[in-house]
């Protein structure tokens, strides 16, 4: 068994495509005290991303990368890489980064890049879970904490929490409430990083007590 990281404050890259929410919710746990961490960048592939906006409100480094720079994935990443290296970021938190992490990210960041996902993993990867999990009937949903591999959702998974479906949700209400746990879960996530207590043992997270 692997430990994660040891116990330390976080140096944080958050990259994200769209509303940021996500972002706001880790920002707001570290001004709370309640996350041991930094978040020294906000990185977004869309250049009109209302997570830049937010970031900037924070005070927090924004930089705008846009593929369509670059000759290809790989060109691509080797940028991101050399942004994240030259802050010494020790993770980096997807937060509606809406693209597949590619080998060249994760070569250079193996284990130390999260996601999280609105559904309960390995249940309706992709895109609109919250409509996939309406659409198949499920009476339970929920959103997913996990590290990022080459797959679609596919990573060693840290923390889930479940959300009832209720028969009168439609896509948007459904999102609201599993966001919410989303707003929770992935900052407790990161405390147990922070706090050194994650370990990896093949796909299973262990997490340890103090
Ligand atoms: C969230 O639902 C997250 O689970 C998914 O994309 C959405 C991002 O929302 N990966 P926000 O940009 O954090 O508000």
């Amino acid at each position: 068994m692997k430990q994660l990281m040891t116990a330390r404050q976080l140096k944080l890259a958050v990259l994200a495509s769209g509303r940021g929410s996500n972002f706001d919710a880790i920002g707001q746990a570290i001004e709370r005290k309640d996350l041991n961490a930094r978040i020294v960048v906000l990185i977004s592939d869309q250049s009109q991303a209302p997570a830049l906006a937010k970031a900037a409100g924070r005070g927090i480094e924004t930089l705008p990368i846009s593929p369509r720079d670059y000759s290809g994935r790989d060109a691509y990443e080797e940028c991101l890489v050399r942004e994240l290296e030259a802050r010494q970021v020790d993770l980096v938190v997807l937060a509606g980064y809406m693209r597949l992490v590619g080998k060249v990210f994760l070569q250079a960041y193996e284990h130390r890049v999260l996601n999280i996902h609105p559904a309960l993993l390995p249940s309706f990867p992709g895109l609109h879970a919250q409509q996939q999990a309406l659409d198949y009937g499920v009476k339970i949903s929920g959103c997913t904490v996990h590290l990022v591999d080459e797959g679609m959702d596919s990573g060693p998974i840290i923390l889930q929490k479940a959300v009832a479906v209720l028969d009168s949700d439609d896509e948007e209400a459904l999102s609201q409430r599993i966001l919410k746990e989303e707003h929770q879960i992935y900052w407790q996530a990161l405390q147990l990083i922070a706090e050194g207590r994650v370990w990896i043992d093949g796909r299973r997270v262990v997490i340890k007590d103090n």
